[in-house]
């Protein structure tokens, strides 16, 4: 039987994105950003930021496979949804559930750069800094955690979990 251990609570995930937004709104104060979400992990934290946000906003999604069932990442990147907006001379922040060996961040980047954006910075709900095999830097992390697989607040493991709101280690 899977085991789930707390991590974040809902109140600690609310301070954590109150403060986030907050940061992000004072940083791009009079001018306009574009959120991109990345699906499907991020869109229950991208729903709560984009409301906490104090400036102009305009968001996409894109949907990047990488996992698979798995709960260790297979490497191999795969675009399943691309940008329909317009990203030229815009300021880009890319919101991520969790960023771990940096892999899909850097495929996504070099994806949006040939978009010409004025821009972009990376925005993540989880940092798993221990397991970065890429040199990806990200601009506004919310929660450090070590390694281990988490799930819960649109967070899965195989599909599940992502309604949980709180977000818990799942110890098999
Ligand atoms: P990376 O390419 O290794 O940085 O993997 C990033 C993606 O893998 C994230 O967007 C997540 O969707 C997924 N991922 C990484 N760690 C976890 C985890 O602990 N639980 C669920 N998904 C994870
Ligand atoms: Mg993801």
């Amino acid at each position: 039987m899977a085991e789930l251990i707390p991590v974040l609570n809902e109140d600690e995930i609310k301070k954590l994105v109150a403060d986030v937004a907050q940061n992000i709104s004072d940083d791009y104060k009079d001018s306009e950003i574009v959120l991109i979400g990345v699906l499907k992990g991020a869109f229950v934290f991208m729903a709560d930021l984009i409301r906490k946000i104090t400036i102009p906003v305009k968001i996409d999604f894109v949907a990047i496979s990488s996992y698979g069932s798995n709960t260790v990442s297979s490497g191999k990147i795969k675009l399943t949804r691309g940008i329909e907006i317009d990203l030229k001379n815009k300021n880009i922040l890319i919101v991520e559930d969790i960023v771990d060996t940096g892999l899909t961040l850097k495929y996504l980047i070099d994806y949006i750069e040939s978009f010409e954006p004025k821009s972009v910075r990376i925005c993540a709900l989880l940092d798993k800094y221990e397991r970065r095999e890429t040199k990806i830097n990200v601009d506004y992390p919310c929660h450090r955690i070590e390694k281990g697989f988490v799930v819960g607040y649109g967070i899965d493991y195989a599909e599940d979990y992502r309604n949980l709101p709180a977000i818990y280690h799942l110890k098999q």
